[in-house]
C-alpha cells in the first residue's frame, strides 16, 4: 500500500492569457488530495472517491498511465507485467472541488505517481506533467496546464501552455484568500473568452499581451520580495480581467473589501465567475484583510503557499 499526495493551486497572475501563450505565475498551495494505492490480483481498477460525484478524472489518468506505460521501453519493473495486476485506489482531500484549488489536476497527478510507485515503473516529473496533461485535455478540451504543473513541481512556477516553460521561483507569497461561495466553470469561461477574441480580436489580443507583460514584472518583484509593485501589477492584472468579462460582483465586493483594508494589491485568481480571490497583505496586514474579506461576505481560506509538489506519504 502507497499513499501519494498532491497540492492544490492558486494563479497568481496570467489567467486567460496563458491559453494563448503569454506566461503566467501559478503557486501550490498546502491544501493536499492523497491517492491510496494498493496492487491486487484481481486485474481489476476500482476507485473509492468519497467526497466527490464522479472519478472521471481518476478513469481517465489509469487509462493515460496505461497508454504511456505500453508506449515507453520496459524500464523498473523487472520484466513484471503490469497487465496481471489490478489496483484499488482511494482519493481523499483537504480540500473540495467547490473552491477552485485544482482537484482534478490534483488528482490526475497523485494518481499518475501512485500508479508508477505501485508498479514500480520510474517516471520523472516531466513525464508525469505530460501523462496529466493529456487527461486535462481529453476531458476538457481546452487548459494551459498551469494547474498541472502546480501539482507535479509545487512551488511557484513561471509556467507557458503546454510546459513549453516551467520555471521554479522563490519565495513563500503572503495571501489572503477569500472563496465567493459559486463554483466557475472553467472550460464555459474559457471558451466565453474566446467567443470574445473571436468577436473583437484587435482589443482581446491586446489585453492578452498586456497581461503577459504585467506577469513579467510581477515575476520580478516577486522574485525581489518587492511586494508593495507586486500588488500594483496585481491590481493591473484584475482590470484586464474585468475587462475580459470574467470578474463577477461578488469578487468584486471581496477584492475592493480586501484593498480598503490595506491589501498591497488583490484579484480573482483562477477562470473567474466565482472561486477564489487572492489578497497580498503586508507584515502586519493579514488580520485586518481577513475581517474585511469575511464582513463582506467572503469566506477566508487558510493557505499557505509555495507548497510541495507531489511526494510520496508512505511506502508500506
Ligand atoms: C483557470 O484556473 C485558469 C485559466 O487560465 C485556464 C488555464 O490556464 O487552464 C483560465
Amino acid at each position: 500500500m502507497i499513499t501519494v499526495s498532491a497540492p492544490g493551486k492558486l494563479m497568481l497572475m496570467g489567467e486567460h492569457a496563458v491559453v494563448y501563450g503569454y506566461p503566467c505565475i501559478v503557486t501550490a498551495v498546502d491544501q493536499r488530495l492523497y491517492v491510496r494505492a494498493k496492487k491486487t490480483d484481481d486485474g481489476k481498477i476500482t476507485v473509492d472517491a468519497p467526497q466527490s460525484k464522479e472519478t472521471k478524472f481518476v478513469d481517465a489518468a489509469v487509462a493515460k498511465f496505461f497508454v504511456w506505460r505500453s508506449q515507453i521501453p520496459l524500464r523498473g519493473t523487472k520484466g513484471v507485467s503490469v497487465k496481471h495486476h489490478g489496483v484499488s485506489l482511494s482519493i481523499r482531500s483537504d480540500f473540495t472541488s467547490q473552491v477552485g484549488f485544482g482537484s482534478s489536476s490534483a488528482v490526475s497527478v497523485a494518481t499518475i505517481k501512485a500508479l508508477s510507485l505501485v508498479f514500480a515503473i520510474p517516471m520523472t516529473e516531466r513525464e508525469i506533467f505530460d501523462v496529466a496533461y493529456q487527461v486535462t485535455l481529453d476531458i476538457q478540451g481546452v487548459g494551459s496546464g498551469f494547474d498541472i504543473a502546480a501539482a507535479v513541481y509545487g512551488g511557484t512556477l513561471f509556467f507557458k501552455k503546454g510546459g513549453e516553460v516551467i520555471e521554479p521561483l522563490p519565495n513563500e507569497i503572503p495571501l489572503v484568500v477569500g472563496y465567493t461561495g459559486v463554483k466557475a466553470d472553467t472550460p464555459t469561461l474559457i471558451n466565453m473568452v474566446a467567443a470574445k477574441q473571436k468577436e473583437y480580436p484587435g482589443k482581446v489580443n491586446k489585453i492578452f499581451s498586456a497581461i503577459g507583460e504585467l506577469v513579467l514584472q510581477g515575476r520580478d518583484a516577486l522574485v525581489t520580495k518587492d511586494w508593495e509593485r507586486l500588488g500594483k501589477l496585481m491590481n493591473f492584472d484584475q482590470e484586464y480581467l474585468r475587462d475580459l468579462g470574467v470578474s463577477s460582483q461578488k469578487l468584486e465586493d471581496l477584492i475592493s473589501a480586501a484593498k480598503k483594508a490595506g491589501a498591497w494589491g488583490a484579484k480573482l485568481s483562477g477562470a473567474g465567475g466565482g472561486d477564489c480571490m487572492i489578497a497580498l497583505h503586508s507584515a502586519g496586514g493579514k488580520p485586518q484583510i481577513t475581517k474585511a474579506i469575511q464582513e463582506a461576505g467572503g469566506q477566508v481560506m487558510d493557505v499557505r503557499t509555495h507548497a510541495e509538489g507531489v511526494r510520496s506519504e508512505s511506502e508500506l
